[in-house]
Parts: structure tokens; sequence; C-alpha cells
């Protein structure tokens, strides 16, 4: 029987698109529950053209599915993940409370599906960030050992949520209007005209959250525990997409026509690289597309053995619904439900 489905978060910013992937790869359920929080319980979203009314998250609807999506919050991935494990059943998490788990496979199916195999009941899925970063890395490391990667990205609004993105229309409708521009709640500065050099909280070590996720997530999903890593994470005012540039090193000298023959056989990752017709990905030309995109690849000078490159991958898709969803299709090839 097709696996009975439940999402948390189904209101939220992932939790739509979510519903709209499952549409388009036509994923099987023979029950699907949306929850969230009392605040949304009896609203209605469509799913396959029937209207479905969101319930609020309880340990009945939470321990009755068969796979349970979460995109919520991480207080609701630690309260409904062990109700999911006593069940015997399976979450496919998009937050960051398990990723560092080790118990816990952080999971890219096209780079890491192997790692599936010894799930206890809870996989989490990789900042959507680190996603599309990985996938280029796990190519290209087909041609040589990775030594050093150091990347600056250029993250969408709704990497934040749905009020982030209520945040910038905001701001932006009072530009185009010429009125005063309303303050911000969700960023610590007006996101829209800006660039904010902070994704997240920041620790001791000076790093934000995102960029210590970046590093661990990294190294997690390719095996690779003494990888040398540094990011900065900026907010950018754009709505979808999230964009790196990124210096990786190898241990020995690497051929442009090797990395991307390398690329180009990556399952899930798209080369877009023609930089004669200003082809490169963009967040704009690539927003709504399940693959993450590479562009822009060059010798880095100033390194042994180094190349640049621009990545960019839709942080609602590839960074968060599709890749859950691959996940649970994947478990099913397994049959690792
Ligand atoms: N946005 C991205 O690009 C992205 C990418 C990868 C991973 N993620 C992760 O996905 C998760 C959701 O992100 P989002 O961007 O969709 O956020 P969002 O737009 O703010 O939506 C949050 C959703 O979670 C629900 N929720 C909040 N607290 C809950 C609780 N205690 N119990 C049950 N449901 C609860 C909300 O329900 P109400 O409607 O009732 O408030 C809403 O449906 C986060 O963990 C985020 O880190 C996001």
């Amino acid at each position: 029987m097709d696996p009975r489905v439940a999402v948390i978060g189904a209101t939220g910013a992932v939790g739509d698109v979510f519903l709209r992937v499952a549409e388009e790869r036509n994923f099987p359920m023979s029950e699907l529950r949306l929850l969230a929080t009392k605040r949304s319980a009896g609203k209605s979203l469509t799913f396959r053209g029937k209207s479905i009314t969101v319930e609020e998250t309880t340990a009945e609807a939470v321990a009755g599915a068969d796979i349970v999506f979460c995109s919520a919050t991480s207080e609701a991935s630690r309260l409904w993940g062990p109700v999911v494990r006593e069940a015997g059943h399976i979450m496919i998490d998009d937050g960051s409370a398990y990723r560092m788990e080790a118990n816990v496979p952080l999971v890219i199916p096209e780079v890491n599906g192997d790692d599936l195999e010894w799930h206890e009941g809870i996989v989490s899925i990789p900042n959507c960030t680190t996603t599309p970063l990985a996938m280029a890395l796990a190519a290209m490391r087909r041609v040589a050992p990775l030594t050093r990667v150091t990347a600056a990205t250029y993250q969408a609004v709704s990497g934040t949520g749905s009020a982030a993105v209520e945040e910038l229309r905001a701001q932006l409708t009072a530009f185009g209007r010429g009125e005063p521009i309303p303050a911000p709640s969700v960023y610590p500065h007006q996101i829209a005209l800006n660039v904010i050099p902070q994704v997240d909280s920041f620790e001791e070590d000076g790093f934000t959250k995102e960029e210590s996720k970046m590093r661990n997530e990294t190294r997690k999903i390719l095996h690779a525990p003494d990888l040398r890593f540094a990011a900065t994470c900026a907010r950018v005012p754009t709505m979808v997409g999230h964009a790196e540039a990124v210096h990786a090193e190898f241990a020995s000298e690497v051929r442009l026509e090797d990395l991307r023959e390398a690329l180009r056989a990556q399952p899930g990752l798209e080369l877009m690289d023609d930089p004669a017709h200003n082809v490169y990905p963009t967040p704009l030309n690539t927003a709504g597309d399940d693959r993450a995109f590479v562009g822009r690849l060059r010798i880095d000078p100033s390194a042994d053995h180094g190349v640049v490159f621009w990545c960019v991958s839709d942080n609602l898709r590839k960074g968060a619904a599709t890749n859950a969803i691959q996940i649970a299709e994947e478990l099913i090839r397994r049959g690792k439900l």
C-alpha cells in the first residue's frame, strides 16, 4: 500500500512548495494530512485538485503517518521526532535539529543516497546553501582529491520563511510608491536595496550558525571530516534562489575539461557555463527548477591547484522540498521505509 503521509509546516514557504513538488512528481500516498500550529488549523490547502483542511499537529496525526515530512521549527522537529521513531515510522526533517547527530543520515540522494541504509527513523536534509555546493564538490572531487573550500553566499529571503518574503515585498512596495520604508522585523536591517552579511546568529568564533552549518554539513555529506572550509553567508534582496561564489582547491592539478565532464555527469546538476554569451545561472533563471546549477568555472591563479565557480539552486525546491521528496522516493526504492 502507498504510504500515509503527514506534513508538519504545511502552511509555510517550504510546505507550499512541497505540495506542488509532490503533485509534479506524482509522489505515491494513500493519505495526506496537513499539519501546522493552532494558528493555521482550519485553513484549506489544495492538493491534486482537492481541498484539504489544515490540522493542529498532534501525536495521533504524527504517529499515524508512515512518512512525516517536517518543515517547521527545530522545536517541532525535537518534539515530534521521538514520536515518529517510537511508532517505527520515518521523519524526513528539513530543519537543523538532527543534522549533525551521528545516527541521523544527512542526505542528498544523488550524492550520498547510500547513507539512507543506516537511518534509525530520522533522515535530515541539508541546509539550502549546502546542497548545491556539496553536489558540485562531489562531482569535482572525482577528478582530484579536494583539500580546501571557501565560499560566499547570496541568499534569497524565502530561505528565512514566508514572513521574510512579506517583509521584502512590503519594503519594495513602499520604495516603489515613494513612501517611507517600513522598519524591519524579521532581519536586523532593512533588506530592500541592501545586502546583510549575517544569516542566522553569530557564534563565538565570529562565524554565523549558517556558516558553521555549511562547513559541518558539507564535511558530513562528503564523508570528509577534515576538509578545510570557510564561508561568509549574506542575505540579498532576492525572493527565491541561493547563489554562491566558491573557491575550491585540490591535492593535484585539475583541468577544466575534466571538471566540466565530471559536473555534466553529476545527476541533479546542470552545467550552465557559456560566459561569451552571458550564460550562467542566476536566481531568476533557475527559480522553479529542481536542479542545482554551476557556471563561471575557471582556474584560480591565486592557488596551486584551485578553481573558482558560481552555483545556484532554488532554495525551496532542491534546497528543501524536492530533496525531501527525493529522499522519500529513494527510501521506497531501497525498501527502507
Ligand atoms: N525556506 C527555505 O529555503 C528552507 C530550506 C531548507 C530548510 N528549511 C527549513 O524548513 C523549515 C520551515 O521553513 P519555512 O521557510 O517553510 O518557514 P515558514 O514559512 O516560517 O513556515 C513555518 C511552518 O511551520 C509551522 N510551524 C511553526 N511552528 C510549529 C510547531 N510548533 N508545530 C507545528 N508546526 C509549526 C508553521 O505553521 P503556522 O502556519 O501555524 O504558523 C508553518 O507552516 C525550517 O526548519 C527551515 O530551516 C527552509
